[in-house]
C-alpha cells in the first residue's frame, strides 16, 4: 500500500517507513525538516535498499499537499508531522496550535478531496493529564495540562466529530507512551536540539560526555524508590504498532475513530532507567536528586489491552533492549546526524 507519512523524517517517523518498507509498503514522506534532517531518510533509504519519495513541504501547504496527492495517489496517511516539545508550547502557544491544528486541518480536507479517508494520528498519553489511577484505560478521563497536549486532545476531538459527520472515516488515535531507544543498527535514533527535555536522550548524552550531570526529578514522589515511574516504550515496537494500526483500518467493516494506547504496560522509575543504561553502557552516568519538574505526574503507564486485541500488537523490547539500542546510537552518532 502507498502511505503518506507526515513527518516521516522525524524519530518516530524515520522507524516506522523502515517497518513500512519490511512489510512491503511505500512510504511518500512529507515533511518540512523543521524538527529533522533529511540524513535520517537517506539512512533509511541505506537500511532498507529501498528508494522512496520525499516531499520537502509543509503540510499546511494545501495546493503543494493536493499536488502530492495527486500525483502519488496514497491509500491511506500516519500523521506524525507536529511540534511536540511541552516547555516550548507554554511559551509559543499559537505556534503550536497552528502548527498542529493547522497542519491536521488541511490534510483532512485534502484527504477528503482525494478520497483517502484512513488515517493514524500520533497522539499522546500527554492527553490523559495528571492519572487519578494507573494503568491508564482509553476510558480515563482526558485533561490536557499545557498547550502540546492540549493540541492533540483538541485534534482527537476534531477527528471524532468528522467520523460523526462522515461514518466512512476510519481513524486511529495512538496514544503513545514514551518512546525510547533507536533503531539496532545505530543508524538512526533521536536526535533533539539543544538540551534534551526528555530523560532518555538526556541520559544518553551524559553517558556520551555531552552533558555533565543528569538532574534527577523529584525523589519524594509516592514510587516504589521515590523518583517518577513511565512507561518507557521502544521505538520500533512503536513503528510496528503503526503498521498493525494500518493493517486494522484496511481491513476494517465499518468506520470510526479509535483511541488505542500504545505501551508496555510496564512502568520504570527513573532510577531504573538510569541503571539499566549504565549497566548498557558501561558508563556511569553522575546524577543529582533535585526539586519536581512542575505538572510531572508520580506515575504514568498504559493499559494495553485494547492493542492487543485490537491490533494484535504487544510491545516485544524491555528496557535493556531501549537502553542497547540507544546507547549504540549515541555512542556511534555522538552529535547525532551531523
Ligand atoms: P519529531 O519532531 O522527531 O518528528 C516530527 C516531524 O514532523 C519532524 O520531522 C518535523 O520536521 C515534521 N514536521 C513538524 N511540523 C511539520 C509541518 N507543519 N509540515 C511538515 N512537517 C512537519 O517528533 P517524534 O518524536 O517523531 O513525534 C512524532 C509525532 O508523535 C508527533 O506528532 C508527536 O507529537 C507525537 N508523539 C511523540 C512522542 C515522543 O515522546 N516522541 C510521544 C507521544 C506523541
Ligand atoms: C520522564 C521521567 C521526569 C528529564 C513527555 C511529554 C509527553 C510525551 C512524552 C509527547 C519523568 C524524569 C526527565 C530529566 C528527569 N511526549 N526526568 N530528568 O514527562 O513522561 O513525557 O514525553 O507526547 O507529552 O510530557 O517524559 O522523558 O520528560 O520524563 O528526572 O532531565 O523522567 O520527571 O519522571 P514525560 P520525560
Amino acid at each position: 500500500m502507498r502511505v503518506l507519512v507526515t513527518g516521516g523524517a522525524g524519530y518516530i517517523g524515520s522507524h516506522t517507513c523502515i517497518e513500512l518498507l519490511k512489510d512491503g509498503h511505500v512510504p511518500v514522506v512529507v515533511d518540512n525538516f523543521c524538527n529533522s534532517k533529511p540524513e535520517a531518510l537517506r539512512r533509511v533509504r541505506e537500511l532498507s535498499g529501498q528508494d522512496f519519495p520525499v516531499h520537502d513541504l509543509d503540510v499546511r501547504d494545501r495546493e503543494g499537499l493536493r499536488k502530492i496527492f495527486l500525483q502519488e495517489k496514497p491509500e491511506a496517511v500516519i500523521h506524525f508531522a507536529g511540534l511536540k516539545a511541552v516547555g516550548e508550547s507554554v511559551a509559543q502557544p499559537w505556534r503550536y496550535y497552528d502548527n498542529n491544528l493547522v497542519s491536521t486541518l488541511v490534510l483532512v480536507e485534502v484527504m477528503q478531496e482525494a478520497g483517502c479517508r484512513q488515517l493514524v494520528f500520533s497522539s499522546s498519553a500527554t492527553v490523559y493529564g495528571m492519572p487519578d489511577q494507573v494503568p491508564l484505560h482509553e476510558s480515563a478521563p482526558l485533561r490536557a495540562i499545557n498547550p502540546y497536549g492540549r493540541s492533540k486532545l483538541m485534534i482527537e476531538d476534531m477527528l471524532r466529530d468528522l467520523v460523526q459527520a462522515e461514518p466512512s472515516w476510519r481513524i486511529a488515535l495512538l496514544r503513545y507512551f514514551n518512546p525510547v531507544g533507536a533503531h539496532e543498527s545505530g543508524r538512526i535514533g533521536e536526535d533533539p536540539n539543544g538540551i534534551p527535555n526528555n530523560l532518555m536522550p538526556f541520559i544518553s548524552q551524559v553517558a556520551v560526555g555531552r552533558l555533565p550531570r543528569l538532574r534527577i526529578f523529584g525523589g519524594d514522589y509516592d514510587t516504589p524508590d521515590g523518583t517518577g515511574v513511565r512507561d518507557y516504550l521502544h521505538v520500533v515496537d512503536l513503528a510496528l504498532g503503526h503498521v498493525r494500526a494500518l493493517d486494522w483500518l484496511a481491513q476494517a467493516t465499518q468506520g470510526g475513530a479509535t483511541a488505542i494506547n500504545l505501551g508496555t504496560g510496564q512502568g520504570h522509575s527513573v532510577l531504573e532507567m538510569v541503571a539499566a543504561f549504565e549497566a548498557a553502557s558501561a558508563r556511569a552516568i553522575p546524577c543529582d536528586i533535585v526539586p519536581r519538574r512542575p505538572g510531572d505526574a508520580a506515575s504514568c503507564y498504559a493499559d494495553t489491552a485494547l492493542a492487543e486485541k485490537l491490533l494484535g500488537w504487544k510491545a516485544q523490547r524491555g528496557i535493556a533492549d531501549m537502553c542497547r539500542d540507544a546507547w549504540r546510537w549515541q555512542s556511534q552518532n555522538p552529535q547525532g546526524y551531523v
